[in-house]
């Protein structure tokens, strides 16, 4: 069932989701032109690692779990994205995600990626402070403490 029937309802929901905090009504409208919504069940593979990835993903509801090359297991929830990576640099996906339980998202395509990049700033400034986090992350997961 879909989660809105008309655009205002549309921008009414993105409001809820962190990633969207701050942006100006006509910002909103720009991401509600731009990205779909799917729902999925629980153990859905969403990317997978070493392919080709073509989407952004945020979570509107529910949990999904990244596997990483090295076998480390990072949980997302609600606000959380994930997908940035093959469409930043082109690569294959870095990691598997699977959802833990049935999921709302929001899919963005490559191209409509880099017009909401190009078009609302403060969403790129987002993206880039949750890559420095994840970098961040993974190298302390991985060094041993100072
Ligand atoms: P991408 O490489 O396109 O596809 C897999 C996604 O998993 C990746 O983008 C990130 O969004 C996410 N991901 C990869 N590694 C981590 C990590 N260490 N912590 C959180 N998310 C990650």
């Amino acid at each position: 069932m879909p989660l809105w029937r008309s655009r205002s309802n549309k921008t009414a929901f993105l409001r809820k989701v962190p990633l969207f905090d701050g942006l100006s009504s006509k910002q909103l409208e720009r991401v509600a032109r731009l990205a779909d919504q799917v729902e999925v069940s629980v153990g859905k593979r969403l990317a997978t690692i070493g392919e080709v990835g073509r989407e952004l993903f945020v979570i509107v509801d529910g949990e999904a779990v990244v596997t990483t090359r090295k076998g480390r297991t990072v949980k997302l929830g609600r606000g959380d994205f994930f997908g940035e990576m093959s469409l930043i640099d082109g690569a294959p996906r870095s990691a598997t995600v699977e959802s833990e339980t049935p999921m709302q998202l929001l899919v963005i395509g490559q191209r409509e990626f880099w017009q909401l990049l190009a078009d609302v700033p403060p969403i790129a400034r987002k993206i880039m402070t949750t890559l420095s986090g994840r970098l961040r992350d993974a190298d302390a997961a991985f060094s041993p403490s100072p």
